[in-house]
């Protein structure tokens, strides 16, 4: 499966569940994760999101591996996410920002 990591978080630009072809974004308050059951590990919406939040499960950086278990909780939390959406008006200045897990919101 791919895995959105934490460079997702409060940026939301949303590019990315437009391309996936069976639909398994899920969609937070300020974060996207992948349902990891559903994926059928395509690769397409990689190059869509503009910060690289984007992994497969064996390429998932360093310090980050908890991101795994959490798309697969979260996907089952939140609903499917089809149509992109305006990201927050403050996505730019977060896109660069490390250490932005303690940000997420459920
Ligand atoms: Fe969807 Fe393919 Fe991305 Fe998986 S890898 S989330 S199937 S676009
Ligand atoms: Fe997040 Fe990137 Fe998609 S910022 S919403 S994974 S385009």
């Amino acid at each position: 499966t791919y895995v959105v990591t934490e460079p997702c978080i409060r940026c939301r630009y949303t590019d990315c569940v437009e391309v996936c072809p069976v639909d398994c974004f899920h969609g937070g308050p300020n974060f996207l994760v992948i349902d990891p059951e559903e994926c059928i590990d395509c690769a397409v919406c990689v190059p869509e999101c503009p910060v690289d939040a984007i992994v497969p499960d064996d390429g998932i950086p360093e310090g980050q591996e908890e991101f795994l278990a959490l798309n697969a909780r979260l996907a089952r939390q939140w609903p499917v996410i089809k149509a992109r959406e305006a990201p927050p008006e403050d996505a730019d200045e977060w896109a660069e920002v490390d250490g932005k897990k303690a940000l997420l919101k459920e």
